[in-house]
């Protein structure tokens, strides 16, 4: 039985909520493998809407298995409160896994993400200001705070000492800020030991062994491909690897394993906080995405940048991440355009180029090529099959599929569950 990673394609909220919730049903496990509560998923079930942030979407199909893996990094006040959220909703939530590898998310760590984007002006990142790259940043210089830390009082006080050790000094010489007590933090913390200690499980183990037993298990990614520390459009991206390589890392299960990769796309791009975006739109056509594909960050209100469907973006993915299928999500909302613009390659200090530009500077000065698909004005929310769909929204779909490297086995009309045309199974 399959072991599928599901991931963003692009700049990350494609509709990775929406096409996890659509599996849910026939998978055993559902895994966050990296990022934390930087990522903004949302379901809508019924005439219910549901906001994820750390926890795996999985979590709302009652037979599925919720996981948070050791790539992920942990608010532990987000996690209770996302979780009492759910509950009050009359979600079950006590079957989630989490490993006492994952590191945490403690309040320096969202101070110093903010207080670093104040500091860095107008060469900020945009970050969510989640303390995301903060945790990231102490995981890799070795002096990060893991889930099982908090099970020993002495060992975790000891660890947030030599970790303040240094901030304290950057925050009070630098950012001329108040030091931050390591007892203060420590007792914060000591506060949500007990409430997370049923969760702790040896999550490796238990994947592995899951996958052995012919389980399905779905990785779920948060953010996007060109977020990724890697591969993304380096520095603008976010501390972790979104990438499918990252479900290997982030939930201790070999790539052997992996028998399907699918890349959520979505029909046009869109991107929240700062970086080089080639197709963005400043026009009509780039506020009529935003307001009808309701493009709002989840996470942090902010408007989402928007622009035209990147064909070379697409064949990126499908390179670094081995895309088996495409989930192409939001075709609805481009109906009513009586031709759509799509990106085929970039001219770049007057050369054509088909391949995402390795070079920094290069992408910065890559203007888009365009080739003209012709539009369809019919509404498409109702469409089941691929053959109800109006024969221009047909060949808009065939175009990208050509143009992007992999299959699109399922297509996204809508929000709901039902709103969805499924091409190809995944199972
Ligand atoms: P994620 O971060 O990748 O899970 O995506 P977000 O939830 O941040 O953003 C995707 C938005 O698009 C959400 O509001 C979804 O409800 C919505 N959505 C997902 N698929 C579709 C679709 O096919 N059509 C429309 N109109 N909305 C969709
Ligand atoms: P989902 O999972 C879109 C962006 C931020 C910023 C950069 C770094 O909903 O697709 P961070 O707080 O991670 O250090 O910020 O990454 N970013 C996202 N953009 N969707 C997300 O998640 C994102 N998570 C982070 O806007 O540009
Ligand atoms: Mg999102």
């Amino acid at each position: 039985m399959p072991a599928l990673v599901l991931l963003g394609a692009q700049w990350g909220d494609e509709g990775k909520g929406k096409a996890t919730d659509l599996l849910g049903g026939s998978v055993d496990y559902v895994v966050r493998y990296q990022g934390g509560n930087n990522a903004g998923h949302t379901v809508v079930v019924g005439d219910q809407k549901y906001a994820l942030h750390l926890l795996p979407s999985g979590i709302l199909s009652p037979g599925c298995t919720p996981v948070i893996g050791n790539g992920v990094v942990v608010d532990p006040a987000v996690l209770l409160s996302e979780l009492s959220g759910l509950n009050e909703r009359g979600v079950d939530t006590s079957k989630l896994l989490l490993s006492g590898n994952a590191h945490l998310i403690t309040p320096y760590h969202a101070t110093l993400d903010k207080t670093t984007e104040r500091f860095l002006g107008q060469r900020k990142i945009g970050t969510t200001g989640r303390g995301i790259g903060p945790s990231y940043a102490d995981k890799i210089n070795r002096v990060g705070i893991r889930v099982q830390d908090l099970f020993d009082e002495s060992i975790l006080l000891q660890k947030i000492e030599a970790a303040l050790d240094f901030k304290n000094q950057i925050l009070a010489k630098l950012y001329n800020r108040r030091s931050i007590s390591p007892r203060q933090v420590a007792d914060e913390l000591l506060g949500y030991a007990d409430q997370i200690r049923g969760y702790v499980a040896d999550t490796s183990l238990v994947l592995n062994d899951a996958i052995d037993q012919d389980k399905v298990v779905l990785f779920e990614g948060g953010q996007g491909t060109l977020l990724d520390v890697d591969h993304g459009t380096y520095p603008f991206v976010t501390s972790s690897n979104p990438t499918a390589g990252g479900a290997c890392t982030g939930a201790g299960v070999g790539p052997t394993k992996i028998s399907r990769v699918i890349g959520i796309l979505k029909a046009y791009t869109t991107r929240v906080g700062a970086g080089p975006f080639p197709t963005e739109l400043f026009d009509e056509d780039g506020e009529a995405l935003r307001s009808i594909g309701r493009e709002f960050g989840v996470t942090t209100g902010r408007n989402r940048r928007c622009g035209w469907f990147d064909a070379v973006i697409a064949r990126y993915a499908t390179r670094v991440n081995g895309l088996t299928d495409f989930f192409l999500t939001k075709l609805d909302v481009l109906t009513g355009w009586e031709r759509i613009p799509v990106c085929v390659a970039y001219e770049i200090d007057g050369k054509r180029v088909e391949e995402l530009p390795y070079n920094q500077s290069d992408f910065h000065h890559a203007k888009p090529v365009y080739e003209y698909l012709p539009g369809w004005s019919e509404d498409i929310t109702k469409a089941k099959t691929f053959e109800d769909l109006p024969k221009n929204a047909q060949a808009y779909v065939k175009s990208l599929e050509e143009m992007s490297g992999a299959p699109i086995s399922a297509i996204g009309v809508g929000p709901g569950r039902d709103e969805t045309i499924q091409v190809n199974s995944f199972l």
